[in-house]
């Protein structure tokens, strides 16, 4: 088993940590106490590879691996969590989706100037009555008598960059009476008519991530621009997923890294009792056990990274490992950042510091791309068989 990484994994590592550290950290608690979206920094990590770091240079993007993406992704989110996000959707749900399942024209049309960082993508899957179950969408496309375009009614919820986006995929019912069977996915350019937003969501953490829910009034597709075939909507909306939660997965790495290294500073430099808080054994236990879940889930997270890279030439799932690294790597951020709280005491709790931001930050990582109990009942239904 070899744990190094390629030159050109490396060096998409090396850009993200520079911008990171450069441009994100020193402005990621303005963008945090003011919930504006940060497009400053978003264009130049576009200008840099970072929103489109899978796709081939042919189509506007960095042409990295799954495993380069994972290291980048953990920078960035180490820096603030909120551009994470934004970068995560860009790239693994909008991107690398249009690209698995795009035809040709689809792929330059529309995913290069979002892997460019030229514009944004979204994906809108939720609805405000199906969230987990999400086949259960209203949403719907009917094909004209004509059959050159379909005309789309109805809501999605919780669209991560849906207040900015240019293009998003979306997933809507062509034939309700086949369940999930009957979703189709389709590209809609929200300049056209008929697409509506609503206001932007105000949230716990993540606030430079702006989420809004959007509506569609006789909004017209045209036939090109459907997705793959007609009733495959729900299987590409969760294979993309399991590209999407490797990204979640890696930013809950990296923030959980940044807890956790703030908090071994601070037990070395905090005094008590006239020694460092380091040398007490209650906080070096928190400490061992935040560096095992810090490295167990970096590893999770890398591994399913690896699998993704494999299945690009095997074509196996690579279902399990997402949600296991998911899973794993959200609820460890949330143990991280908790104890790095504590650790810091009332500096912990305080506006000075960003870990109440890290604490914040940390819970959407088991909520959004598949609820902790989603990613559950994943793995058991894939590991048992039954249903
Ligand atoms: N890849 C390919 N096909 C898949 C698949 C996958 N990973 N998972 C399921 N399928 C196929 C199944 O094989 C099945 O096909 P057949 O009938 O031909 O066998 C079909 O899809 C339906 O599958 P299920 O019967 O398992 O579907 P279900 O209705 O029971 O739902 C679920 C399964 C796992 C609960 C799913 O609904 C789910 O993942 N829910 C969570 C939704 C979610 O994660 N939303 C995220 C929105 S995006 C987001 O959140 C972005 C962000 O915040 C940043
Ligand atoms: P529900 O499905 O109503 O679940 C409520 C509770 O019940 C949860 O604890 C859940 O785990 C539990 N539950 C539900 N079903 C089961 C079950 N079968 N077994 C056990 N427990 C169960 N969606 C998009 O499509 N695109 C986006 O870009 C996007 N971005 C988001 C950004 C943010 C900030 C947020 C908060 C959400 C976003 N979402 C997005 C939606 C997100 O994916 C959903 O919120 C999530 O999948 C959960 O759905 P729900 O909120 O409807 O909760």
């Amino acid at each position: 088993m070899d744990f190094s990484f390629t030159e050109e994994q490396l060096m998409i590592q090396d850009v993200a940590r520079r911008i990171a550290q450069e441009k994100i950290a020193p402005t990621a608690e303005h963008f945090d106490r003011s919930g504006e979206f940060p497009s400053e920094n978003i264009r130049l990590m576009g200008e840099n590879g970072l929103m489109g770091i899978e796709v081939p240079a042919e189509y506007g993007g960095a042409g990295l691996d799954a495993v380069g993406y994972v290291l980048a992704m953990i920078e960035i989110a180490a820096a603030d969590c909120a551009h994470s996000t934004i970068m995560s959707v860009n790239n693994t749900l909008y991107c690398n989706g249009l690209l698995k399942h795009g035809s040709e024209e689809q792929k330059h049309r529309y995913v290069t100037p979002i892997a460019s960082g030229q514009a944004i993508g979204a994906y809108a899957l939720t609805e405000p009555q199906s969230g987990s179950d999400a086949s259960a969408m209203r949403c719907r496309a009917v094909l004209s008598a004509d059959g050159t375009h379909y005309v789309v009614n109805g809501k999605k919820s919780w669209i991560t960059s849906g207040p900015v986006a240019k293009y998003i995929m979306l997933f809507a019912m062509t034939d309700p009476s086949k369940g999930a069977k009957g979703i189709s996915a389709f590209i809609v350019d929200t300049e056209r008519e008929g697409f509506f937003r609503g206001k932007t969501e105000p949230k716990l953490g993540i606030r430079a991530s702006a989420t809004c829910e959007i509506e569609f009034v006789d909004y017209k597709i045209p036939v090109e621009d459907r997705i793959g075939p007609e009733g495959e909507g729900f299987k590409i909306a969760m294979s993309v997923l399991d590209a999407g939660r490797i990204g979640i997965a890696a930013q809950a790495v990296g923030l959980a890294r940044a807890a956790y290294e703030a908090s071994v500073a601070y037990a070395k430099e905090r005094k008590s009792f006239g020694q460092p808080i380091g040398t007490f054994q209650m906080i070096q236990a928190k400490i061992a056990d935040m560096k095992c879940r810090l490295d167990a889930a970096t590893l999770l997270t890398l591994r399913a990274a690896w699998a993704k890279d494999q299945s690009a030439k095997t074509g196996a799932r690579f279902s399990t490992e997402a949600s296991v690294a998911k899973l794993f790597a959200s609820e460890t951020a949330m143990f991280v950042t908790h104890q790095a709280v504590q650790i810091h005491g009332g500096m912990g709790y305080s506006k000075e510091m960003p870990l109440e931001r890290y604490f914040r930050d940390a819970k959407i990582t088991e909520i959004y791309e598949g609820t902790s109990e989603i990613q559950r009942l994943v793995i058991a239904r894939n590991e048992t068989g039954l249903r």
